[in-house]
């Protein structure tokens, strides 16, 4: 298996030592300076990763307006509980932004919308998640690429991989330390 197409799918997160997603100050510089390294087509993100923004997203007094040449932000949303769409448009960071759901309410299938994605003409997809779409889509066998950025702390909650039982096996493509004391590990899903 693995991503539908030509499509590249690549999972980014930001762990402590116990691969939780949360609970330590992450470096947000290197992070988001990591992830330009791909270049996507596509940012793929879960409602929970969103909703955790939204209040800064809100408060902002001024944001920037759309990206022309940035990603697509697409949403895996299906039960409508993200609002901000207006201030995600306007965040300067994407070109657009695209709630998945369908329109009965049951779970986006994510093999589908992939697909959809590669249609289009996207050539990659880097994920944006705590853990529960990551742990989707790799039980899906969905995922290329894993790239941890590894912070000396730890945090709390579930792992980058979600709740999900996960069968994949890894090879370390990359690694490189960072800064103060990160390190950076690039893993191509076998
Ligand atoms: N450290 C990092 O790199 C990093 C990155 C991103 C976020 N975060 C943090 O992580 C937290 C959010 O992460 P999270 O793990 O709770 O949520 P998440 O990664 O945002 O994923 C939640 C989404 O996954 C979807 N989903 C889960 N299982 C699915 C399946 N089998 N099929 C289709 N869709 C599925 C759900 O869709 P429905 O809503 O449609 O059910 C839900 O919207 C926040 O606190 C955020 O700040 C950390």
């Amino acid at each position: 298996m693995g991503s539908p197409g030509d499509l590249r799918v690549v999972v980014h997160a930001a762990v402590g030592l116990d691969g939780t997603t949360r609970g330590f100050t992450p470096d947000l510089g290197t992070y988001y300076g990591l992830a330009s390294t791909w270049s996507e087509d596509v940012t793929l993100t879960g409602a929970d990763t969103i909703l955790a923004q939204e209040p800064a997203l809100r408060a902002a007094e001024e944001l920037p307006g759309p990206a022309p040449e940035g990603p697509l932000l697409a949403v895996v949303d299906s039960r409508r509980r993200v609002t901000a769409w207006q201030e995600l448009r306007a965040a300067g960071f994407w070109r657009d932004v695209r709630r998945l759901g369908a329109p009965s309410g049951e779970r986006v299938d994510l093999r589908s919308a992939l697909a959809g994605f590669a249609a289009e003409g996207a050539g990659t997809v880097r994920v944006d998640s705590g853990g529960a779409l990551t742990g989707a889509l790799l039980a899906a066998g969905l995922v290329d690429e894993v790239s941890l950025l590894v912070h000396p702390a730890l945090g709390h909650g579930p792992p980058w991989t979600g709740a999900a039982t996960v069968e994949s096996s890894f090879r370390l493509d990359h690694d490189r330390r960072l800064g103060e004391g990160l390190v950076w590990l690039r893993y191509e899903v076998r």
